[in-house]
């Protein structure tokens, strides 16, 4: 007799953690609405197809107003924005995004493309206007801060400051400079948590080693009085080096935030006061992003001389 091992339920291996917004928006809105919060999907090899749908899925059980998406939809290739797309474009509902530092380095335009054939609408240092439940939600995206794109002033430059408003930008640490500016909620990424979040490891590393102020869950303060705003950084859903997580923490996540309803008590985080990088760690990051974009851009320049050459 065939043996088979039971196949776990993927939605099982994600956690969806359920917050309320902040007291600005509670005070702006009249009735709740409901956002749901993905990022770094990482679609590619390292990621399994089936925690991608099973994502979605969660996202449109939870039948939200909104699905915002806060960047790194790839790894390292383009070679998996088909499924991105499809997966992406099940979600129902209205969608809004920024991009990460992987979308980036692989390609933003084809990415952004593939984004907007899913039916989401890319915010890259602009704000816009959702109509939902007959209450305006403003959006203002930042584009990725990681790898230099990230531009606060020409997106508070576009934004009304008198509407309720959400954040979104890949990395955390953009979020200090929003709140001063009406938007008391910011939604991120990056991190992943760092993916072993057992004994803190996730703290030390990433907080302390990288000097990450922002490493995992709900930082500053949802009700204005010991900070200007609140940021949530999410443990995503993929990876792009290796896909292990181990540790309640590093689940991959959908979040939900009810905005407009009352704060919970006692989930908001101290800021991980981490330390900023040193000289020599910050010139490493800008050599190795000035790396990728000349062998994106040599890859571009290849792909345009074989088209030329077929026509
Ligand atoms: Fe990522």
């Amino acid at each position: 007799m065939a043996f088979t091992l039971p196949k776990s339920d993927p939605k099982q291996r994600i956690a969806v953690r359920r917050f309320a917004g902040t007291r600005p928006l509670q005070a702006q809105l009249d009735a709740p609405l409901t956002v749901a919060h993905l990022t770094d999907q990482h679609f590619g090899r390292v990621t399994s197809d089936e925690l991608q749908w099973a994502a979605a899925e969660l996202t449109n059980e939870a039948q939200p107003d909104l699905t915002v998406l806060t960047g790194d939809y790839v790894a390292h290739s383009l070679d998996y924005l088909g499924l991105l797309t499809e997966v992406i474009g099940a979600i129902r509902g209205p969608k809004v995004a920024v991009l990460g530092n992987h979308d980036h380095w692989a390609g933003a335009r084809q990415v952004r493309c593939a984004l907007e054939r899913a039916g989401v609408q890319v915010l890259m240092n602009e704000a816009t206007v959702y109509s939902l439940r007959g209450q305006s939600l403003q959006l203002v995206g930042l584009d990725d801060a990681y790898t230099g794109h990230a531009d606060t002033g020409r997106a508070l430059a576009t934004m009304d400051p008198s509407l309720p408003s959400l954040g979104l930008s890949h990395i955390a640490e953009e979020a200090d400079r929003l709140w001063g500016a009406g938007v008391s909620l910011v939604l991120s990424g990056h991190t992943h948590s760092g993916q072993i979040t057992v004994g803190g490891l996730h703290r030390f590393m990433l907080g302390k080693l990288a000097g990450h102020r922002y490493v995992h869950g709900l930082y500053g303060c949802r009700h204005g009085e010991r900070a200007e705003g609140a940021v949530y950084v999410s443990a995503g859903i993929g990876a792009s080096v290796f896909g292990l997580r181990v540790g309640e923490r590093a689940r991959p996540e959908v979040a939900l935030f009810e905005l407009g309803t009352s704060a919970e008590q006692g989930l908001e985080q101290a800021p991980h006061p981490g330390r900023r990088p040193s000289d020599r760690k910050e010139q490493q990051r800008e050599e190795a992003v000035a790396r990728k974009r000349r062998r994106r851009d040599r890859l571009a320049r290849r792909a345009s001389l074989l088209t030329l050459a077929e026509d």
